[in-house]
């Protein structure tokens, strides 16, 4: 079965063409980032306007490349949320538009749920990935159930018990912000540019001095997290008068993030009892982070590869196929669901 996956929660604009819930056929994503670098953050309408514009040219490109006509295609996954309302906006209707023209069903999709799935897909015909496809510390083989997810976003950070496809328990997650946010907002603080994951690591890496010490919110045995008083603590450092050079901070700073998720993932993934550990989204792109849960987890781990950490449409198809009952009718009414799908139906 192929779906085609559309994306536009955030800020790229993305579509893939996925067999059978693993198989990527293609993977397209076309991102906004220059676009969002003068203003240091994502303008909602601004990206839902260049949404508009990348939509179709976004899809011809994942259609050509799976080599697949409209006649291979049989069903159109779409991010129903969460997300920015306006982006997702055009996604759905784009999807929608699509599947009535077609005939064929539409299946909308949790964003959060496609990032935890991207750890099951394998590259095939044109969507090759720069540096293979392995997802690091796996086995090769895909993950095995039950697990745990720590999904590490823009917008989320989410410890997630997966004892089944398609079906997600909520063990804790971010009191404030998300892991993606702080490293945006400190690398703000820092003049380097938006988005702020990969410029931190890159100054963090050239630190000459590593030993400053930043604050870690451990929040005892809960499964939470808080980042804003580490974001509070890099902005006193910086105003402070002697204040270290920015690469000392970034480092310090990204070792503070990565202690506490790679810590506090293995210690659930422990206590839960799960057969692996998966890390989703884009701050699973943080070679930190990837390493530092490998070294500490015992059991399995499975990361995507970077290209499918951060947000894409191959997810959303490999998410759709675990969701093929949701399916419907492209006429029948269907909105999006800014906040969160899982806190309805899906994810009670
Ligand atoms: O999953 P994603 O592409 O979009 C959301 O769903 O939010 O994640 C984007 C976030 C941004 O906050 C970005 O700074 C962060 O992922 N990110 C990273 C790295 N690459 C992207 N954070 C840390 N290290 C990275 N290498
Ligand atoms: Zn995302």
């Amino acid at each position: 079965m192929r779906i085609l996956g559309i994306e536009s929660s955030c800020d790229e604009t993305a579509a893939a063409v996925v067999a059978d819930g693993t198989r990527m056929l293609s993977n397209v994503v076309a991102s906004q980032t220059a676009l969002h670098e003068e203003t240091g953050g994502v303008v909602p309408e601004v990206a839902a306007r260049a949404h508009l514009r990348a939509l179709v040219p976004v899809v011809r490109r994942a259609l050509a490349d799976a080599e697949c006509t409209w006649d291979d295609i049989d069903a159109i996954a779409v991010t129903a949320g969460p997300g920015l309302p306006g982006a997702l906006v055009i996604g759905l209707n784009g999807a929608r538009g699509l599947a009535y023209a077609r005939g064929i069903p539409l299946i909308p999709v949790d964003h959060i749920e496609g990032h935890v799935c991207a750890n099951w897909l394998i590259p095939a015909g044109n969507a090759g990935i720069p540096g293979g496809a392995a997802a690091t510390g796996a086995d090769g083989g895909p993950p095995e159930l039950p697990a745990l997810a720590l999904v590490v976003s823009g917008g989320h950070t989410e410890l997630l018990m997966m004892r089944e496809h398609g079906k997600f328990e909520r063990l804790g997650g971010t009191r404030d912000d998300a892991a993606g946010e702080a490293f945006d907002k400190v690398a703000r603080l820092l003049g380097l540019p938006y988005p702020g994951g990969p410029p931190i690591s890159r100054i963090a890496a050239t630190a000459e001095v590593r030993k400053l010490r930043l604050p870690r919110a451990w929040l005892g045995e809960s499964d939470d997290f808080s980042f804003s008083g580490l974001k509070t603590a890099v902005l006193n450092l910086v105003n402070s008068e002697g204040a270290p050079p920015a690469a000392e901070i970034a480092w310090a700073f990204e070792e503070s993030v990565v202690d506490v998720l790679s810590k506090k993932a293995a210690r659930a993934a422990e206590r839960e009892g799960v057969a692996s550990l998966l890390v989703a989204g884009g701050v699973a792109a943080n070679r930190r982070l990837r390493e530092r849960v490998i070294e500490r987890a015992t059991v399995p781990v499975h990361i995507p590869p970077i290209v499918l950490c951060t947000d894409n449409a191959a997810m959303i198809a490999a998410a759709a196929f675990r969701h093929l009952d949701d399916a419907v009718a492209p006429e029948s009414a269907l909105d999006i669901i800014p906040t969160a799908v899982r806190r309805g139906r899906r994810w009670a």
